[in-house]
């Protein structure tokens, strides 16, 4: 008889706690920020390389700038021991994964991991399935505090499910992890992620180049303007605590400086998570001088959080709003074409609306200030109209502040 009560409170608890588990709340009230490893070194990663980035991302003064995450991608995994737990790789991570998640937080900055919610991840290591529980302790006994978690050989796993289990494992572990789910937007994650994730990835893979598809046979990577497109109506889905991802970024690995200003400056309209994708170690002068714009920063990482909406298209030219704080506004126009367009924008003739928060800037009666983001020294006003020649693939992006 006890022992079936004993049984039945146990059951009883153990229901209790699950439906109990939830997301870890305020982990990521405005875009994540930090570096991955995959789009420049893909599996070729070590624990040099991690502390050499952990090391950059303070010299360069990015951690300064609001960059927290160092985030190691597909590929550290060795085996499962014979107790089914997960390893690092013994070659390329002699230290292990704790020791080097100590050194990334001594330097004052986050670790980030990951796995995949199949069998096997896209590069073949061991995936999470059916391991969930076990890998979250794992991860949350080395210290990590980010896991982005991927799709590849899921079967007929259901998306919702699985990325459920894992929201309820990490929970169960303890730790705050941020949670960031890469199912490519297969399954409209945005309709159901923001109780399970922090973040999901709207998109296949992006590849480094502005306006472009790559073809990998059965698959496609995609140019910044291919993955600017795929954003189309998910606008109202992000905000504090649950983010559209749009792909780490590309910047400083091929494009040219204009384009890479364009795809950091809409990755800012679009409130993604900033996570730089090269190699921190040598970066040029240029590349740095764009992950680190401290004003393009401040619009992506703006409190009110509100994704940023294309208001028109002219010529090529696209003209972004984003809302911010305190009455400001960005506007970004960005001249999708390789060659140069003009860019012409007559502020008190426009009905600028954000439909979905009700907020407009109300240029026939409110007078602002344009503050250039990008060539400080060009200031004006929207009492004038806006002429400006863009060259191709580049931006001009400013905030506006309402003149008393
Ligand atoms: C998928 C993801 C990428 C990267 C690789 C790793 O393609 O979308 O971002 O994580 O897997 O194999």
């Amino acid at each position: 008889m006890n022992k079936i009560f004993l049984m039945v409170a146990v059951m009883f608890f153990a229901v209790v706690s699950i439906a109990q588990a939830q997301k870890f709340e305020g982990l990521a009230e405005t875009p994540p920020m930090g570096w991955n490893s995959w789009n420049k070194f893909a599996c070729d990663v070590n624990e040099n390389l991690i502390k050499e980035t952990a090391d950059a991302m303070v010299s360069t003064g990015m951690k300064d700038d609001g960059y927290t995450y160092i985030v190691i991608d597909d590929c550290w995994h060795g085996e499962r021991d014979s107790l089914g737990f997960i390893h690092a790789n013994k070659e390329r991570f002699p230290s292990g994964m704790k020791a080097l998640v100590d050194y990334v937080h001594s330097k004052g900055l986050k670790f980030g991991i990951y796995s995949d919610a199949g069998w096997q991840t896209c590069g073949g290591k061991p995936g999470s399935r059916g391991r969930e529980y076990q890998d979250a302790q794992t991860y949350a006994s080395w210290g990590v505090d980010y896991l982005k978690y991927d799709w590849c050989n899921t079967e007929d796993l259901s998306a919702k499910g699985a990325y459920l289990t894992m929201r309820d494992a990490l929970f169960e572990a303890g730790r705050p992890i941020v949670f960031s789910m890469c199912e490519w937007g297969t399954y409209n994650p945005w309709e159901w992620g923001e109780p399970i994730a922090h973040l999901w990835r709207t998109t296949g893979d992006i590849y480094s180049c502005f306006d472009c598809e790559y073809d990998h046979g059965d698959w496609s990577s995609w140019g910044v303007l291919q993955i600017l497109d795929m954003q189309e109506g998910l606008r109202k889905y992000a905000g504090p605590g649950h983010w559209n991802d749009p792909d780490m970024m590309e910047v400083g690995n091929g494009m040219s400086t204009n384009e890479d200003q364009a795809h950091f400056s809409m990755w800012a309209m679009l409130a993604a998570p900033l996570i730089a994708g090269n190699d921190l170690r040598n970066m040029s002068d240029e590349t740095k001088s764009i992950l680190t714009n401290r004003d393009v920063i401040a619009v992506n990482q703006d409190p009110l959080g509100i994704q940023g909406f294309k208001y028109q298209m002219k010529d090529s030219v696209s003209v972004w709003f984003k809302p911010l704080k305190d009455n400001q506004w960005a506007v970004c126009f960005l001249n999708r074409s390789r060659e140069e367009k003009k860019a012409e924008f007559d502020w008190e003739h426009e009905k600028v609306i954000d439909e979905i928060n009700h907020l407009s800037p109300g240029f026939s009666k409110n007078e602002y200030s344009l503050i250039n983001l990008w060539n400080k020294k060009d200031k004006t006003s929207t009492k004038n109209k806006l002429k400006a020649n863009l060259k191709g693939h580049s931006v001009l992006m400013y905030r506006l502040e309402k003149k008393r």
